[in-house]
């Protein structure tokens, strides 16, 4: 199948490399056309310098090369989505569907990447998500994903076009909860880095995920996410591979800032991008739009963006009032 995969990131080079190995005719288009001439000659990018780019593979950095894909994977950071949608808009199949594997919510309007990649483009969209670091899916180590669509007939296409024998691709009915699963664990991914640079232990990071995971629920379930979601491949299994790998660069930079960097050079040290970032804005305002609590979000997005000290931020987390879990556990 004539497939694009419109972003040459670590994430967009590691799937068309896998779309590759399952047969498709894939172009992988980038927005650093600099790097088109040696990746083609050396066929190794540096987004992820750990693959071999496959001989049949073709790169372009003209967006027109999606042109008569049935398939098309948006694979871009998420604070250029919309430009890089509107660019790819008029050269779409009137039949293409669309694939949405970026990880977080628009600045500003807090919408998640599948409904910009619907409205820039007017096709149907799926998303692909799940705890898959690129570094491993290149080297085709087993992984299991999530292709979340209303449309079944549509989740199934997608399973079909990515499976494997190393990656198994389940299917969901609930876009929102995967979405949101996958852009939020990135924020509490960040503060658990940031507890690993406080010197902190695994105890700590084990409350830190769980936590941060009912919260992430709280938050899905009041947008419309199935609960259930959240204990699955793009919830809890998102969130383990997210807060525990040094693959993390969310995770990475939370330590850089844990052990005391500035926000902004710690983000710079990581060289690549840093979703939790943004997220933990997007997420803290809709949080407060939904009127929704969410405490380690709020306590990670004061110390990226107000500038509040991180041991005083985690100790106001430590020392909140008592709670019971679940909120509205009841005793006989
Ligand atoms: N890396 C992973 O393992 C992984 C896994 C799953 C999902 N994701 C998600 O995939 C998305 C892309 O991440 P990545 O890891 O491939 O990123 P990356 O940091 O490896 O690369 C960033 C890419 O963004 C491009 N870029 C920079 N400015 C741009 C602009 N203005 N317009 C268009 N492109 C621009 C760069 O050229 C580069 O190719 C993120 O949302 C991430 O959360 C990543």
């Amino acid at each position: 199948m004539k497939t694009a995969v419109v972003g040459s990131g670590a994430w967009g080079t590691a799937l068309a490399i896998h779309l590759c190995r399952n047969g498709h005719d894939v172009t992988m288009w980038t927005f650093e056309t600099e790097l088109i001439e040696g990746m083609v000659k050396d066929r190794k990018n540096p987004r992820l310098p750990n693959a071999v780019l496959p001989e049949e593979l073709k790169i372009s950095g003209d967006y027109s090369c999606v042109a008569g894909c049935s398939l098309v994977v948006m694979a871009s950071p998420s604070f250029p989505i919309r430009s890089v949608c509107r660019g790819v808009a008029p050269y779409l199949s009137e039949d293409a569907v669309m694939v949405s594997v970026t990880k977080g919510l628009e600045q500003g309007t807090q919408k998640r990447m599948s409904q910009v990649v619907a409205e820039e483009t007017r096709r149907p969209v799926v998303v692909l998500t799940g705890p898959s670091h690129a570094e491993e899916v290149a080297l085709n180590i087993p992984t299991g994903l999530l292709a979340a669509c209303e449309d079944k007939a549509l989740a199934e296409f997608v399973q079909d076009v990515f499976m494997s024998d190393s990656l198994r691709v389940y299917t969901s009915p609930d876009p929102v909860g995967a979405e949101l699963g996958a852009a939020l664990k990135n924020v509490i991914a960040l503060c658990a880095g940031v507890t690993d640079g406080l010197g902190c232990g695994d105890n700590t990071k084990a409350m830190l995920m769980t936590r941060g995971l009912t919260e992430i629920a709280r938050l899905g379930c009041s947008l419309g996410a199935h609960k259930e979601t959240f204990a699955g491949l793009s919830g809890v299994g998102d969130l383990i591979v997210t807060c525990t790998s040094m693959h993390s660069r969310n995770r990475r930079a939370g330590i850089l800032i844990g052990q005391g960097k500035p926000v902004q050079q710690a983000m710079q040290e990581v060289g690549a991008v840093v979703e939790g970032y943004y997220a933990a804005k997007s997420a803290w305002e809709l949080g407060q739009k939904q009127g929704i609590d969410m405490p380690i979000t709020e306590a990670t997005y004061r110390v990226l963006y107000e500038n509040a000290d991180v041991k005083d931020g985690f100790y106001a987390l430590l020392t909140r009032q008592r709670k019971a879990e679940p909120e509205d556990a009841g005793w006989l």
